[in-house]
């Protein structure tokens, strides 16, 4: 939690209000490190909360107005409590109107708020600054207005402010780890049973994460055609294999290589990412346990490589980068994070190395495209919180 962006959050909140707010809290956003596009079709993920978040700032107004600010950009939205509505125009606030919607089944809401939003997750970066966005205004209104929402009922609250608000449908993965994350751990999701527990990375690992700037198309339709694809893919082995399939969780890869021949081509290799993605978090969870992060690397690797060859959702920069970092020392492992087409590739490597890796991958990639990617450090961090 960035407590220099907190003050400066409050100075603003204060100038435009005249007043300190009732509530605060705070949500970091995530980096998806195995487990690519597993979440909705009920698979696995390893992921981490980061160390860059959303503060979400609110009081009370007075009628049933709500004024939502942008502390980065100084814009500012009005919408009635009870029908939120969405924005054409300040498309920011969508998630926040989303989750006010959700939360409008929760209880009854009849007052507005004057609320107030300011972070420092970079936007498009596939670190999802929407769902620190979702679940840091999220836990702020219902403590403001008093409702008693579970961290599940929270993070399908985003989830649904994505769908209807923002266009994407996107699973739960990004509201889950914002919620669960711990410092220090991995989460591990389930996203069947919707079980989830941390996992121990030891003080010896941390990531790097690459931002390449080129902007991800996830509204554009890319991440919901991969979503159809699968489901078509399920339906499929529904109708060939003899145990119940409700969703590609239930196929194996032996069973995919069995099969995949009499698919529809575009269906059988984007079903084969989510199949192979899920074994390999559950040889990626086996390998933390014992302490074998250069295993892990080496899935991490071969994640993206499925990414490449089967899901058509990296691009020449982010294979670049994976590309090279397999020739960095102290570099262990390096894959896409998030829904892909752009975005950032998440490199595994130690507090020890994480400086000359970073600088190897930024030089490298300057050579290659006239302009460094955008490096941040990324510690397992800490999950979202009300703020005293
Ligand atoms: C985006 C979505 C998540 C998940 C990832 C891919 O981040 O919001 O729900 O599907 O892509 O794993």
């Amino acid at each position: 939690m960035n407590e220099k962006i907190l003050n400066e959050a409050l100075a603003k909140f204060v100038k435009r209000w005249g007043e300190e707010p009732t509530v605060i809290a705070y949500a970091p956003g995530r980096v998806e490190v195995l487990g690519n596009h597993t979440d909705y079709n009920e698979g696995f993920v390893l992921s981490a909360g980061i160390n860059f978040g959303t503060f979400f700032l609110v009081s009370l107004a007075e009628g049933s107005t709500c004024t939502l600010r942008a502390g980065d950009v100084e814009e500012e939205t009005t919408f009635d409590c009870a029908e939120p509505g969405r924005s054409e125009e300040f498309g920011w606030s969508n998630y926040v109107r989303g989750v006010l919607a959700g939360l409008c089944e929760v209880g009854v809401i009849e007052t507005g708020f004057n609320g107030l939003l300011l972070g420092d997750v970079p936007i498009g970066s596939g670190l999802s600054s929407s769902a620190a966005l979702e679940i840091s205004s999220g836990l702020a209104l219902a403590k403001l207005y008093g409702l008693d929402v579970s961290a599940i009922d929270m993070a399908k609250i985003g989830q649904a402010s994505e769908h209807e608000y923002a266009g994407v449908k996107c699973g739960l993965l990004d509201q889950i780890s914002s919620l669960y994350a711990e410092e220090d751990k991995l989460v591990m999701s389930d996203f069947r049973s919707l079980e989830i527990e941390t996992v121990n990375m030891g003080h010896d690992a941390c990531f790097v994460v690459c931002n390449t700037g080129v902007k991800h198309a996830l509204v554009d339709g890319e991440y919901n055609e991969r979503r159809e694809k699968c489901e078509e893919a399920a339906a499929f082995f529904k109708g060939v294999l003899d145990h119940p399939v409700a969703a590609l969780r239930d196929v194996s890869w032996a069973e995919w290589q069995a099969h995949h021949g009499d698919m529809e081509p575009v269906a059988a290799n984007r079903s084969a990412h989510p199949v192979g993605e899920n074994d390999r978090v559950l040889r990626g969870r086996e390998a933390l346990h014992h302490n074998d992060l250069v295993k892990f690397g080496e899935l991490m690797f071969e994640s993206h490589e499925s990414s490449m060859n089967y899901f058509d959702n990296s691009c020449p920069e982010l294979d670049f980068l994976v590309k090279t970092a397999r020739s960095v020392p102290g570099a262990l492992g390096a894959r896409l994070s998030g829904g892909g087409f752009g975005g950032s590739v998440v490199v595994l490597t130690s507090p020890r190395d994480a400086e000359t890796v970073s600088k190897a991958l930024a030089n490298a990639y300057a050579n290659e495209y006239g302009q460094a990617c955008e490096n941040l450090l990324i510690r397992p961090s800490e999950g979202a919180h009300l703020v005293e």
